[in-house]
């Protein structure tokens, strides 16, 4: 892969904003009057996964969180500050996480190699296949089993996004915005909505609530 230089970056930058200018002269100065973004999105912190690209959505439609492996880790204040102000602030309609086939940070929990601190981070999927752990096993490569806990972690993180206080607040006060898991598939650009039933987490929410 053939990479950029740092002057090179800039270079682009201008060119970009030139362009931009001559499609629409008061592009920036929209764009510099406040955010309304309809979405946030909650991915791995990976390279490849440049998700405005990948989706073709423009400056002020995605409000982003990303960490290796696309953990919702509801002790992570840095993530849940990122969700209260998406949810209660920004009224953020959908929230999406999503995670990729070829995850390095499952592929870490999957493989249990040391590597440094992603050990740490990662142990909760690891968790997750230990539970899942026949299914998985019973996969014929390791690709696939790599493929399907990154699956299964997706799930697992719009579970724990269920958890949190702010989307249990969010549905008490009918606010809740929609739940999407995905995949991204990095060998054909093509993202796998996973249909993930948020139903009976929502419902947990409020039945805990009355509780
Ligand atoms: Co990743």
């Amino acid at each position: 892969m053939k990479y950029n230089s740092i002057e090179q970056i800039l270079k682009n930058n201008q060119a970009w904003a030139a362009k931009k200018v001559a499609e629409d002269h008061t592009y920036f100065q929209e764009l510099a009057t406040g955010q309304k973004p309809p979405y946030l999105y909650i991915g791995c912190s990976d390279s490849r996964l440049a998700l405005t690209r990948f989706t073709g959505t423009e400056p002020g439609e995605l409000f982003v969180h990303r960490n290796i492996a696309n953990q919702v880790s509801l002790t992570d204040i840095n993530f849940l500050a990122i969700l209260e102000y998406a949810v209660v602030h920004l009224e953020v309609k959908h929230i999406i996480v999503g995670g990729h086939y070829g995850c390095g940070g499952i592929k870490a929990a999957l493989e249990g190699k040391a590597i440094g601190l992603v050990d740490n981070w990662v142990n909760p999927i690891r968790e997750i296949y230990l539970q899942k752990q026949d299914e998985i096993d019973a996969l014929p490569t390791q690709e696939e089993r790599w493929n399907r806990l990154a699956e299964l972690n997706v799930q697992m993180q719009v579970k724990n996004l269920y958890q949190t206080s702010v989307m249990r607040q969010a549905l008490q006060q009918q606010q809740a915005p929609e739940v999407h898991g995905w995949v991204v598939d990095i060998r054909t650009g093509l993202i796998k909505d996973l249909q993930v039933s948020t139903k009976k987490w929502q419902l947990r929410s409020l039945s805990l609530a009355a509780f």
